[in-house]
């Protein structure tokens, strides 16, 4: 129990928006499963994030339940990591409104992402896409984090939640500990298979260019085979001048363990049709076991809620002690 209380505290969160993608488990919750041992790990579905863009209610529920089966069929075990929903929790909706009333207007207007949300949802711009920030840094700060796994996207979020807990310990003293980002260095950033310049995302207009986890091997070899290359026919890391190859190398790299020298001469003197079906195939191989314990475990409705409800529990408990902390600090009257 002793060394429990030393270790360092990790938490990270990935909205169920919809189902998770190649550039998800390579980036983030791969990595996530490997610091188990030694931190003490908090990882939940960002639901209540999620809202801040319109979604279909029952779609919700199921990339709910998809998105923490997958979380342990990655490997991430529930009895060595606190796996929660996070409107499981209510601490983190009332600490997200106090911290609403400490975070500026003029730094919620510069934040990127809600610019760039606001401009692809021009219809639907609300105040909860706006404070995003507030209940995202209330996410990370009820846990006292001292690492924040996240892609390098959110470096801001986790920039603007350390300035809101820097200016609530200022006016009540020692409350919130600093978080850091924590951005690994392999695999951080996954790129569309057909427009290699930017990010794989879900919410990529283009079906081809994003890859899910638990997508059908002849879908996935399909979109592999139509990755966007270049003219010069040869396998070589050059992310710059060649952005589609270079994509996919880091991909065949973190699902074979083998390095960019190693991929080159493996390729040397041949076109990309090989190439393609090789990191096509090679993905499969990574992801085949995944859904078939993904989908198992889907089957097991009563397990899957008996690891929800005990991580909102411990959750819970974590994050009540940082909340009725607060809530002494700016004066409300204790119950
Ligand atoms: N904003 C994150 C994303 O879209 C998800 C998220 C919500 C999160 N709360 C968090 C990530 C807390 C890390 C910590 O990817």
């Amino acid at each position: 129990m002793e060394n429990e209380v030393q270790k360092k505290r990790i938490l990270s969160g990935i909205q169920p928006s919809g189902d998770l993608t190649l550039g998800s488990y390579l980036g983030a919750i791969r990595n996530w499963a490997a610091l188990a041992d030694e931190y003490d790990c908090y990882y939940m579905m960002a639901d209540m994030h999620t809202i801040t863009v319109r979604q279909v209610p029952a779609e919700l529920r199921r990339h709910t339940l998809v998105q923490l089966a997958a979380y342990i069929a990655s490997g991430l075990d529930p009895e060595k990591n606190v796996l929660f929903v996070q409107s499981h929790v209510p601490a983190h909706a009332q600490l997200g409104w106090v911290l609403d009333c400490y975070t500026m207007f003029g730094e919620l207007s510069r934040m990127t992402q809600f610019k760039d949300k606001s401009a692809k949802n021009a219809d639907n711009i609300n105040a909860g896409l706006f404070t995003y920030p507030a209940l995202m840094a209330a996410d990370i700060l009820l846990y006292q984090a001292d690492l924040v796994p996240v892609g390098g996207d959110q470096k801001q979020h986790v920039e603007i939640c350390r300035d809101i807990a820097t200016r609530f310990n200022g006016l009540y003293g020692d409350t919130f500990k600093l978080p850091d980002p924590y951005i690994p260095k392999v695999g951080a950033r996954i790129m569309s298979l057909t427009t290699p310049t930017s990010k794989m995302s879900k919410s990529d207009k283009d079906q081809n260019g994003c890859v899910y986890m638990l997508e059908k091997p002849e879908d996935i070899l399909r979109k592999f085979k139509k990755a966007m290359t270049d003219s010069d026919a040869c396998v070589r890391f050059d992310p710059e001048n060649k952005p589609g190859v270079s994509n996919l190398m880091q991909i065949y790299s973190v699902a074979t363990g083998r390095d960019y020298a190693a991929i080159e001469a493996e390729f040397a003197g041949q076109g990309y049709g090989s190439f393609k079906t090789a990191v096509g195939e090679s993905v499969v191989e990574l992801l085949r076991p995944i859904r078939e314990e993904t989908e198992r475990l889907l089957a097991d409705k009563a397990y899957l809620e008996s690891v929800y409800r005990a991580g909102a529990e411990k959750a819970a408990y974590v994050a009540n002690r940082t909340l009725s902390k607060v809530y002494k600090k700016v004066g409300f009257l204790a119950r």
